[in-house]
C-alpha cells in the first residue's frame, strides 16, 4: 500500500468512497456526480490539498483524506472556475431532493461556523475515508500523518475536523490521533462536533 498525492485522476473513486463511508451527510446528499467534480477540483485548488492510499492494483483506490485552508475559497472557485462542470449535476440532483437548495444555502454560512473571525493558520479536514474492507488495517492512521506532515511543511497551526456526533468510530479514530473536542453546532439539522488538533510548529533552520 501507497500513499500518494490526490490527484484528480483519483476523484471518481474517491466519491465512491465518500458515498460509502458518509451517509446523510450534506455532501454525501449532492451524490456521485456533484462529489466527482469536487474532488477533481479540491486538488487542482491552491486551497486543497489531500493524499490516496492506493493498493497496488491498477486504479484502485483504497481510501484517502482531503483537507482545506480555506473552505470559503474552495466553495467560491468550485461555484465559479467549475460551474460548468458543476451546474449540470447539482441541478439535476436538486430537482429530485429540493432540501439541497436550503442546505446548499447553509453551506455559505460554514466558514463562520468553523473559524474564529481573524483566525490564521488554520486547516480543515474536510474528509477521510477508507474502504470497508480495508479498515482497522493503519491505513486511515498513514493517512491522517501523512496530511499532518504537509500541514506542517505549509507552516498550519491547528487542523479542525467537523464530524456528525453519531459518528462515534470516527470520534474514536480523532481523539486517538490528538483531537480534542471544541464545541457542538447544528447544521443540515445535524448535530456535529468541531474537533481540533494542534499542530507542531516548524522550526527555523529545521531544529
Ligand atoms: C475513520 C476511518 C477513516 C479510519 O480508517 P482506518 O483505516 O480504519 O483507521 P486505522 O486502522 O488507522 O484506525 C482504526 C481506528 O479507526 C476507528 N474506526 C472508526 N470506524 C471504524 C471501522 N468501521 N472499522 C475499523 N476502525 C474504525 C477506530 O477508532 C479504530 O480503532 P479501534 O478499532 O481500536 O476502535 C475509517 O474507519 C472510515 O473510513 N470510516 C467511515 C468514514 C468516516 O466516518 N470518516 C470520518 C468522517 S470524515
Amino acid at each position: 500500500m501507497t500513499i500518494v498525492e490526490l490527484a484528480p485522476e483519483h476523484a471518481t473513486a474517491a466519491a465512491h468512497l465518500h458515498l460509502a463511508g458518509q451517509s446523510g451527510t450534506f455532501l454525501t446528499e449532492l451524490g456521485p456526480g456533484v462529489l466527482t467534480v469536487f474532488y477533481r477540483a479540491l486538488p487542482r485548488s491552491a486551497a486543497g490539498f489531500g493524499f490516496a492510499a492506493w493498493s497496488g492494483q491498477p486504479d484502485q483506490v483504497i481510501g484517502f483524506v482531503s483537507a482545506t485552508t480555506n473552505t470559503g475559497q474552495l466553495f467560491l472557485e468550485m461555484a465559479t472556475r467549475h460551474l460548468g462542470e458543476l451546474l449540470p449535476v447539482t441541478l439535476a440532483r436538486c430537482l429530485r431532493h429540493p432540501i439541497l437548495l436550503w442546505h446548499s444555502a447553509q453551506t455559505l454560512a460554514y466558514p463562520l461556523l468553523t473559524r474564529e473571525p481573524g483566525e490564521k493558520g488554520a486547516a480543515e479536514l474536510l474528509s477521510i475515508m477508507v474502504a470497508p474492507a480495508w479498515r482497522g488495517q493503519g491505513i486511515g492512521t498513514r493517512l491522517l500523518e501523512a496530511l499532518v506532515g504537509e500541514c506542517g511543511r505549509r507552516g498550519l497551526t491547528t487542523l479542525d475536523v467537523m464530524v456528525d456526533a453519531a459518528n462515534q468510530g470516527a470520534q474514536r479514530f480523532y481523539r486517538r490521533h490528538h483531537f480534542v473536542e471544541r464545541r457542538q453546532i447544528s447544521l443540515y439539522g445535524r448535530a456535529l462536533c468541531l474537533y481540533r488538533r494542534e499542530l507542531p510548529q516548524a522550526h527555523p533552520g529545521g531544529q
